[in-house]
């Protein structure tokens, strides 16, 4: 590989450490059409004839269908996957093979091939993200005045609708979608013609690599192009956000599930049972997609740390960019599409979520608003006198509406008997109409407005 100077074969370990075909052949598409173009550049330019091009076009074609067919010997002798496709490719067509690398180095062919492959990932993710946001707004429609309890601190707090809960799920995917986008468009920009770090000598036209390539210029600075791996740690931190939602999601399903809140029960399609229990219905789905979080997260660490310190401009340290990168991006895929289903899957159980909602004196709130608006009271004192009719309330072991008038005017003479009608879970919800509330009316304008947003086919990422 190293041609005239080198007489000796590397070491055992020194052959080990240094490979990365083990990896990186999941890069074969992206690299093959790499070359497919840089070869189109090349003859294009005069650099390379018209013959030894058809050649090699045909060579990579043949090198590709090798591949995806599982017939390629795949050599750790030959490193890496831009040596092994070129080795083969030689072998195939012969010295003309050679001339691929003619103004190219591995060094902006790898930051092209891992550029186009978080691209295509990218491109791939954000509809699957899409599709998580249609199950959850079709959920959210169906329950757009499904009562549950609202929590604050994991403590009973204010009624909402399950609809609204969903949707807010919704509205956090749609910024990953835009995180995605974002990202997208500043990666972008194509490395070919860096070469090693410094440009080439030949009269090579990057313009038409990048064009060939969908890319929307060249890059600007050669030495930037070959060492920039940001695109790589805004993918995993966008992916590391999403991460975290599926995460928070993943919990609130687990919880809901389990016996002391049967909010929600999941089908056989996404739960195991015990191998020594046999009523159990574990939730493993939620689990582990609540889980891989901690491998995302670990992949941002990694490439953070692996970057940071580096001087310019390309240094064998990122290679190691890859596994984190692949790994945390099937990680966010199959999370994706585990929640996607499991949205879809699970049915909820409305006569338990509002037994739970008016419980624990939930509409102590609406109580003390009431007091403000019917009374006149300062809020500070409304929250006064609702606390001590919570508290006769707690002592009789009885909910708020089982106070009689006579009771609560002993706290507050000014009550009258209209205060029974706040009392009630579906007066709570049904008054929260501003913008943003939780009001069965609003999760219905909510789901339409959310499928012009986010589903609409001319809509991408919510903009
Ligand atoms: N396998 C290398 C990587 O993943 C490719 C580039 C190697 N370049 C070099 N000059 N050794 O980064």
């Amino acid at each position: 590989m190293w041609g005239g100077r080198y007489k000796l074969g590397p070491a055992e370990i020194m052959e080990k450490i240094n490979a990365s075909i083990g990896f990186d052949r999941r890069l074969y598409a992206q690299d093959i059409a790499g070359s497919i173009a840089h070869c189109d550049m090349l003859v294009a330019q005069g650099i390379v004839s018209a013959k030894d091009g058809r050649a090699i076009k045909r060579g990579l074609a043949k090198v590709r269908e090798e591949i995806e067919s599982g017939r390629f010997k795949f050599s750790t002798k030959l490193e890496d996957i831009h040596f092994n496709v070129e080795g083969r490719l030689t072998e195939l067509i012969g010295p003309a093979g050679g001339r691929v690398h003619t103004a190219r180095s591995r060094n902006d062919q790898i930051a092209l091939d891992v550029r186009l492959w978080v691209r295509d990932t990218i491109d791939r993710l954000e509809p699957m993200l899409r599709d998580l946001q249609a199950a959850l707004i079709d959920r959210a429609d169906e329950h757009a005045a499904t009562i549950m309890p609202g929590f604050t601190h994991l403590q009973t707090a204010q009624p909402i609708t399950f609809g609204h809960h969903l949707m807010a799920y919704v509205e956090m995917f749609g910024r990953d979608r835009s995180r995605l986008s974002d990202c997208r468009v500043r990666l972008n920009e194509s490395p070919l013609g860096a070469a090693a770090l410094a440009g080439s000598p030949h009269p090579i036209d990057p313009r038409k690599t990048a064009k060939a390539l969908s890319f929307d210029r060249p890059m600007a600075n050669s030495l930037d192009a070959v060492s920039d791996r940001d695109y790589v740690v805004e993918f995993i931190a966008a992916a590391s956000l999403t991460a975290v939602h599926l995460s928070r999601l993943s919990e609130e399903i687990v919880l809901w599930c389990s016996a002391p809140f049967r909010f929600i029960s999941l089908s056989d399609a996404f739960t195991t049972g015990s191998s020594i229990m046999p009523q159990k219905r574990n939730p493993d789905a939620a689990e582990l997609t609540r889980a891989k979080v901690g491998r995302i997260v670990g992949a941002f660490v990694a490439l953070c740390t692996i970057l940071k310190g580096l001087p310019l401009t390309y240094g064998k340290d990122m290679q190691e960019d890859k596994e984190p990168l692949f790994d945390a991006a099937d990680s966010l895929e199959l999370g994706i599409a585990a929640m996607a289903g499991m949205v879809r899957d699970l049915k909820a159980n409305p006569e338990r979520m509002r037994a739970v909602a008016s419980a624990d004196y939930s509409v102590a709130t609406d109580l003390a608003d009431w007091l403000v608006r019917k009374v006149g009271l300062p809020f500070r004192q409304a929250h006064h006198v609702t606390g001590r009719l919570v508290g006769i309330a707690a002592d009789k072991g009885v909910d708020l509406e089982k106070l009689s008038l006579a009771e609560m005017q002993a706290v507050e003479p000014k009550i009258d008997r209209s205060v029974y009608r706040v009392l009630t879970v579906e007066a709570s919800v049904n008054a929260r109409k501003n913008i943003g509330g939780t009001a069965p009316a609003n999760v219905v304008r909510a789901v339409a407005e959310a499928r012009r947003r986010f589903l609409g086919a001319d809509k991408r990422a919510g903009r």
